[in-house]
This record gives structure tokens, C-alpha cells and sequence, in this order.
């Protein structure tokens, strides 16, 4: 029996993290040098439900139901499988799962997981699963994530396209006529989406006034560059990314080592730079032109433990 496989690149939020989950627009592309792989194949000397779960990059090496009712892998594998079926008949299979997206850094490694899984399964199984029922079943398992997702993630990782994301609406593909260079930065410390957006919500309890006003300027910023990106002007989305930037610190969702990084890349000559992601650690980005090695080298020295960059097209 063959091997069912599926590829699923990372993804960055160029803006309206956080807002996004209070009903505002942002924007997210995939990340194409960045891929999880699912790789399922037949167990021809298992037992019909025998399925085996390997994921080296985190030392994991199970049995389905050995993990835990929570655990995301379990989850994906059985939204694959999907509840009309008992997952005791599915033919003995193994699961075998490989990632350069690192994890809890903003670049949507969680949802790349669970819609290579549930694309590789699913075809074993003999489904095809449009991008649709991926992105909506990878939603349901990032809700263990973190509880409230805005769904932006499991979309762009489904339809592997740049995206303008409302809550509530439908999405849209978002053009990209003239393209643009990313430098992605990890400033070393995980960051941990779930804290970022509990912290967001209680703060936004505690003072719902300020908090609505950050969402929204969050949310015009967005638009705005939507505009630009759509008029070939990607060039002008530097000063954006710089006041986005701003608008996280004020929802404290930044890192004294992220600031450094964003600070450095400024110095440095990038045209803007923001956090990218929920924050508490993880990734910068940083609009760039030209040579990036200088920046790179900078950054470097300021704390970045990775530094990758990126064409931003359709
Ligand atoms: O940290 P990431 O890459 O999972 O991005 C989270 C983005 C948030 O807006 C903070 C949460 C969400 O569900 O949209």
C-alpha cells in the first residue's frame, strides 16, 4: 500500500494579531520554506485501529489512544477519521510527522500539525477533503491551543494563500501584485499564545474602553494596509508595521527581547518591524529591501537564535 503524504507550510501575521480575535481584520500569509509533513502508511501486519503515532521533533512515539484526551495530535487524528466511523476499524497504520516550523513561535506551527495530519489520514482513509473541511477541522483542534482561536491560522495554513481575515465573514484571498521580503526573527524565548490572549481578554475586562480603542486602531491599521498591498505599494507598509508594533506593547503582549529585536531592526534599515503572532516570545518581522545580511548579522547579536527571509507573494 503507498504512502499518503501532505505538505503544510508556516504562516506570519503581517497585522491584526490579537484584534482579530475581537471581530477585527488582519492580514496572514503562509510561509513557504516553513513545512510540517504527515506521512501515513499502511501497518499490514496490525490489527484494524492500530494506529501508531511518531513525531521525532518533539520525542513523541505512542499509540493513538495512549495520548491524551486533549493532546492535539489525538484530537486531528480523530477529526480526520470523523465520527461516523469507528476509529477501531481504520487499518493498522503509522503516523509519522516532521516539522521545520518551529514550535510556539507565531508561525502557526499547531495548525501546520493538525492539517497535515488531517490530510495525509483522511486520504489513507480514501477522503477527499476540500480546503474548507481542512480549515474548519483544524480549527476545532486549535481550540485546544488556545481556547478562543480567531480561526486566522487554520485558514491560511488550509488554503496555503495570503489572506484578509474578519472574524464572521468570509475570508478573502488577498492579491499580492507587487511582492515583498519578510525577515522573520525568534528572539529565542517560546511564546505562548494561549497566556497572550488570556492576558489580552482579562485586560480587556479590566478596561474595555482602552482596550476597544486599541482593537480598532489595530483593525484600521489592517485596512489600510490591505490598500497598499492591493495598490503594488508594499514598499509604504513599513510605518504600519511600526505603529501595529506600538498598539501590542500597549495590549502587553511584548518582551523587553522582542522590542530589542524590533528596535534593531530599524536601526539596521528594515522600513518597519513588528511583533508576529500571540507574543510573550517568539518571532519579529521586519520589512526589508536590498541585502539582508547586515540585518540578519545585527539581529543576530541582539538575541535572535534564528533569522530567516522570506518573499511575500500570491
Ligand atoms: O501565535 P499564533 O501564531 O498562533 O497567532 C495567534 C494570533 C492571535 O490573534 C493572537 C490569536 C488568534 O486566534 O488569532
Amino acid at each position: 500500500m503507498p504512502a499518503f503524504s501532505a505538505s503544510v507550510p508556516g504562516k506570519i501575521i503581517l497585522f491584526g494579531e490579537h484584534a482579530v480575535v475581537y471581530g477585527e481584520p488582519a492580514i496572514a500569509v503562509p510561509v513557504t520554506s516553513l513545512h510540517t509533513r504527515a506521512i501515513v502508511t499502511a501497518n499490514i501486519k496490525g490489527e484494524s485501529g492500530e494506529i501508531h503515532v511518531e513525531a521525532p521533533d518533539i520525542s513523541l512515539s505512542a499509540a493513538l489512544f495512549d495520548l491524551q484526551d486533549n493532546h492535539p495530535i489525538r484530537a486531528a487524528i480523530l477529526a480526520a477519521i470523523g465520527p461516523d466511523k469507528d476509529p477501531a476499524s481504520v487499518p493498522a497504520c503509522n503516523i509519522l510527522i516532521t516539522s521545520s516550523i518551529p514550535p510556539s513561535s507565531g508561525l502557526g506551527s499547531g495548525a501546520a500539525v493538525s492539517a497535515a495530519i488531517i490530510r495525509a489520514l483522511s486520504a489513507f482513509l480514501g477522503k477527499r477533503l476540500s480546503d474548507e473541511i481542512v480549515s474548519d477541522l483544524t480549527y476545532n483542534v486549535e481550540k485546544i491551543h488556545h481556547g478562543t482561536p480567531s480561526g486566522i491560522d487554520n485558514t491560511v495554513v488550509a488554503y496555503q494563500q495570503p489572506i484578509y481575515y474578519q472574524k464572521g465573514d468570509p475570508f478573502q484571498f488577498l492579491d499580492i501584485p507587487e511582492p515583498f521580503t519578510i525577515l522573520i526573527a525568534d528572539c529565542g524565548i517560546p511564546g505562548n499564545t494561549k497566556d497572550a490572549v488570556e492576558r489580552v481578554r482579562q485586560n480587556s475586562i479590566n478596561d474595555p474602553d482602552k482596550y476597544e480603542m486599541i482593537f480598532q486602531s489595530i483593525g484600521q491599521i489592517t485596512q489600510e494596509a490591505r490598500e497598499l498591498i492591493l495598490a503594488g505599494l508594499p514598499a509604504e507598509l513599513g510605518p504600519l508595521m511600526d505603529k501595529n508594533h506600538q498598539f501590542l506593547q500597549d495590549l502587553d503582549i511584548s518582551l523587553p527581547e522582542l522590542d530589542h529585536l524590533v528596535n534593531t531592526a530599524r536601526n539596521e534599515g528594515a522600513l518597519g518591524a513588528k511583533i508576529s503572532g500571540g507574543g510573550l516570545g517568539g518571532n519579529i518581522i521586519a520589512l526589508v529591501n536590498g541585502d539582508t545580511n547586515e540585518i540578519c548579522e545585527a539581529l543576530s547579536k541582539a538575541g535572535a537564535v534564528n533569522t530567516l527571509v522570506t518573499s511575500i507573494n500570491t
